[in-house]
């Protein structure tokens, strides 16, 4: 009786969820969203910076992080904006998943120098730091205060923004995603006035992307393109954006990984990461990245490994409500033909999302995963998913504990088999 009813709520539990996402969807679809100019190809970065040393900007905060200002690539920005004249400061002290005192940091510094405006040069985190930045300094509220959706009165001052990972898709987002260290929580700022006006992708800035950071970061822009192809907010634009990318993401990565000084494939993946941005920014994310999102801010797992791991499990999950879609991305991707029925192909898609994670040395589980921490992230995974995204199948708190389960490393999965079995 007592599974009966709660197999009944959780259903009803489920029905009214989705509707009201595929309602707020409906909704979110006619918010209209900037898109920045986008310069593209090598060199691209010093072009950038010719523009904007054209824009009169008083003096201009470049935003880095230190391993990315000692390998110079700053230079081709810095050298364009020296030659037009342009004033600038550098900020190179961001870390992974900026948490918010060194954001502060950076909001100090922008104001004792006088900038009027933002370069954001980096991976997502640069980036993030940045927009939080600009959204700071034109509201000056706690951090905190700030995140959630259109916290901020005054738009944030101007942001240009030059990828060095071809993962985050942050050049093109609404979004910006910080850590709060005293909660252990990401926090996520949301304003579509965040979107930089102008963005470059350099592919010569990622030749050296080290083939771990180009695994993950490349996986994170494919977890974009998945889950904003198979999430219930999807529009006609979003699909071809999505589509796009994992057509790009599956010829690319592999050789961007194996071959990284290659510079087509860098430029493919630079603009698959750029188009799934454009995908989720309109469509949204799901499970992956609220599940990912915890693991961040509970062990700091980078984004994308996070991301990686864990996309397969929910992707099996997702694929009795998904089979359609899941057929379409095979087909994109080139792991199946038209002859093929759409079981086999959603079925060839799982697979081949599981072999390009072997291909690129992602682990099958999360070595800092901890039993005793699973049932308090699947709880904020869970609300992060149900308040916000609009997701294709719906998981309870128990569901979600169990596919997280399946990420424990192999020696804690041994000691739990009761648990294991149970997901
Ligand atoms: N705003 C959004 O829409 C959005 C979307 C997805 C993820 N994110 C956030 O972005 C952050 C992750 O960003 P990321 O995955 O790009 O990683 P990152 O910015 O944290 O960088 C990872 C590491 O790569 C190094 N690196 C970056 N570019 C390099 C280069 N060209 N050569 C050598 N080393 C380089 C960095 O120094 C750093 O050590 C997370 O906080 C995540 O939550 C934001
Ligand atoms: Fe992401």
């Amino acid at each position: 009786m007592s599974f009966i009813s709660d197999l009944m709520s959780d259903s009803v539990r489920a029905n009214g969820l989705g509707a009201l996402m595929k309602g707020a969807g409906l909704v979110t679809r006619f918010i209209p969203i900037p898109q920045p100019t986008l310069l593209v190809g090598p060199g691209s970065s010093g072009r950038l910076g010719q523009a904007i040393a054209g824009f009169g900007h008083n003096k201009i905060l470049i935003v880095t992080d230190s391993i990315i200002s000692k390998l110079g690539l700053l230079n081709d920005l810095t050298d364009a904006l020296k030659a037009g004249g342009a004033q600038f400061v550098v900020f190179d002290e961001i870390t992974p998943d900026a948490p918010i005192p060194l954001i502060e940091k950076g909001i100090d510094f922008y104001k004792e120098h006088d900038c009027d405006a933002i370069v954001a040069f980096g991976g997502g985190s640069s980036m993030d730091a940045s927009k939080a930045i600009a959204v700071a300094v034109a509201n000056p509220k706690p951090l905190r205060q700030l995140a959630g959706y259109f916290k901020g009165l005054r738009s944030p001052v101007k942001i240009y923004a030059v990828p060095t990972t071809a993962g985050t898709g942050s050049e093109v987002t609404v979004a910006a995603v910080i850590s709060d260290p005293e909660t252990h929580k990401k926090l996520v700022i949301v304003d579509p006035r965040m979107v930089p006006k102008m963005a470059a992708l350099d592919p010569t800035l990622m030749t050296g992307l080290p083939p771990h950071i180009t695994a993950a970061t490349g996986i994170d822009a494919l977890t974009h393109a998945i889950e904003a192809f198979v999430g219930n907010w999807t529009t006609d634009y979003s699909d071809g954006m999505a589509l796009s990318a994992v057509g790009l993401i599956f010829e690319n990565l592999r050789v961007a990984y194996n071959d990284g000084k290659n510079l087509a494939a860098r430029e493919k993946m630079a603009l698959a990461s750029t188009y799934a941005g454009f995908a989720f920014t309109r469509a949204n994310v799901g499970y992956v990245h609220a599940i990912a999102h915890q693991f961040g801010g509970l062990y700091h797992t980078p984004h994308g490994l996070a991301n990686a791991i864990m996309l397969p499990y929910v992707l099996k999950y997702s694929s009795p409500a998904i089979t359609g879609r899941l057929a379409q991305l095979a087909l994109r991707a080139r792991v199946g033909t038209e002859a093929e029925s759409e079981d086999e192909l959603a079925q060839k898609f799982l697979d081949a999302v599981d072999q390009l994670n072997r291909d690129l040395g992602i682990p099958t589980y999360l070595a800092a995963l901890k039993e005793s921490d699973i049932p308090e992230l699947a709880k904020a995974a869970c609300h992060e998913a149900h308040t916000g995204y609009p997701v294709p199948r719906y998981m309870t708190q128990e569901v979600c504990e169990g596919i997280i389960r399946q990420a424990l490393p192999p020696a804690t999965a041994a000691a739990t088999p009761k648990r294991r079995k149970k997901a």
